[in-house]
């Protein structure tokens, strides 16, 4: 039996459009609350079908999933990250996802969390070095700290000092992307407007960085046990060719992007909600004191011999526990787009082929139907034994079924890891709490950057 999907009413031509531009978490909530299961809205004059029940969500990205390729909101990152892993789809991302995927093992991931322990005493010592009377932009020193990371553990490449302005471009992308998601008009690329020119300086700016790591290798002929040089050397099994340099390009760029944005803003929430939950750094202090002794080993020196092995944060479950809340309050990808090949059935409501199905994890993390006084920050949630409790796609901060994050694993280690360190070396408080609230562009971010007030402790 089918049964009419319930539609919002909206604006002739614009539809939804605008009231999802003006506040888009607030109008998805909004949403939730009037249809609970499903609703059509229209958005830049396309159909798009919100399902908000985990069964559904789960149809949707697992057991129905090549039925489900990138929406058309896909585009606006592909004119930017082209057709690398997050954009491509069918066989060729199939094949590209098969020759990244080792570079992500646990066992590898492991080696490189060797160097995300010393980038991350490296990164509270120099922040020990700052004029510390002055509030700090945490969100800003994340994002460069992350960014190190992904250069040396998948790129063995040191990107430090040369940081300057690369930050902002990221920035602007992410920005320019979202307005034109949000627009109802779409302005030719080859025009040159403000925003045009901007995109073209910023994505040039990237683009410049990663051909350089590409060619540095190139040159010097190296063989290093590294993502790049795996993509590098990967053979097609059918014709026996390599990438081209535009693929490499992409998916460089796309695990270069993908692989440190979500992290740093994750990290910069965990920090804004330990700074207003001091029971729980407490808690985290003290399972970091039991597990790596109770000198602050937050990084004095970075000298290898005086820091933590690895082993020793895959034995603090509450700092796991404390990442996957902070996870779940502001999922970095807070909503994604899936476009229907064929005309399918979500239980009774049918979705014809072509149109598109939004999944947001945010509306997911903060139902109440599964997550208890969901606004409330309480890493007792994630406890051992917890989830029974709740239907697995209760919770998708990396997405679900076959695209999920590749990075998921890597991203879990190094929020933990940057997160012990920092909470050991410094006391913090909020600088501008009261201003700060979710801006989801194409990633839930803090509408400020966070800053704080560092004092170093022990
Ligand atoms: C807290 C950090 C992170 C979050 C919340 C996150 C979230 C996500 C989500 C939700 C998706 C699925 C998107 C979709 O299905 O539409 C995704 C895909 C992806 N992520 Fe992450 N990610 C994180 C960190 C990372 C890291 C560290 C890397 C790489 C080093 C990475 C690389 C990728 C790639 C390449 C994809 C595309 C995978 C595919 O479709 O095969 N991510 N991520």
């Amino acid at each position: 039996m089918e049964t009419l999907v319930p539609v919002h009413p909206g604006l002739p031509l614009l539809g939804n459009s605008l009231s999802v531009a003006r506040d888009p978490l607030g109008m998805f909530t909004k949403l939730h609350r009037q249809y609970g299961r499903i609703v059509r809205i229209s958005i830049g004059g396309r159909n798009q079908y919100m399902v908000f029940q985990p069964e559904d969500v789960k149809y949707v990205l697992q057991e129905n999933n090549r039925n489900y390729v990138r929406s058309p909101a896909f585009m606006v990152l592909k004119r930017f990250l082209g057709e690398g892993l997050l954009t491509s789809d069918g066989d060729f991302w199939r094949k590209q996802r098969r020759l990244a995927q080792p570079a992500f093992h646990r066992q590898k991931i492991s080696l490189l969390a060797e160097t995300m322990v010393q980038e991350s005493a490296a990164w509270v010592n120099e922040l020990r070095h700052l004029n510390l009377s002055r509030p700090v932009n945490i969100s800003q020193s994340l994002m460069d700290v992350t960014m190190y990371i992904v250069c040396k553990t998948l790129f063995s490449t040191n990107v430090e000092g040369r940081l300057t302005g690369l930050s902002h471009s990221l920035e602007t992308l992410n920005v320019l992307a979202n307005r034109t998601l949000l627009s109802p008009i779409k302005i030719p690329r080859s025009w040159p407007t403000p925003n045009n020119i901007r995109y073209n300086r910023s994505r040039a700016q990237v683009d410049g960085l990663i051909y350089e790591f590409i060619h540095t290798r190139k040159q010097s002929g190296e063989r290093l046990d590294d993502l790049l040089d795996m993509l590098m050397n990967a053979v097609d099994e059918e014709t026996g060719e390599g990438m081209s340099e535009q693929q490499l390009r992409d998916e460089c760029v796309t695990i270069f992007t993908a692989g440190h944005e979500t992290t740093a803003v994750s990290m910069a929430w965990l920090i804004y909600l330990l700074a207003l939950h001091p029971d729980v750094l407490a808690r985290l202090r003290a399972e970091a004191d039991a597990v790596l002794g109770n000198v602050p080993n937050g990084g004095k020196s970075p000298g290898l011999d005086s820091l933590p092995p690895v082993a020793a944060f895959r034995s603090m479950p509450y700092a796991l526990q404390v990442v996957q809340e902070a996870l779940r309050l502001y999922p970095p990808a807070w909503a994604m787009s899936r476009m229907a090949l064929n005309d399918d059935q979500i239980g009774p409501y049918r979705i014809p082929k072509g149109d598109t199905v939004v999944v947001s994890p945010y509306l997911l993390h903060h139902d109440p139907a599964n997550w208890p006084d969901p606004d409330r920050f309480d890493p007792d949630r994630f406890a051992e034994g917890r989830d029974k409790d709740r239907p697995a796609y209760a919770y998708l901060p990396f997405g679900g079924g076959p695209r999920l994050c590749i990075g998921n694993q890597f991203a879990l280690m190094e929020m933990q890891i940057l997160l012990t360190f920092f909470i050991r070396a410094f006391d913090f408080d909020l600088v501008n709490a009261a201003s700060i609230r979710p801006k989801p562009l194409i990633t839930l971010r803090p509408n400020h950057p966070i800053q704080v007030k560092l004092s170093a402790r022990g």
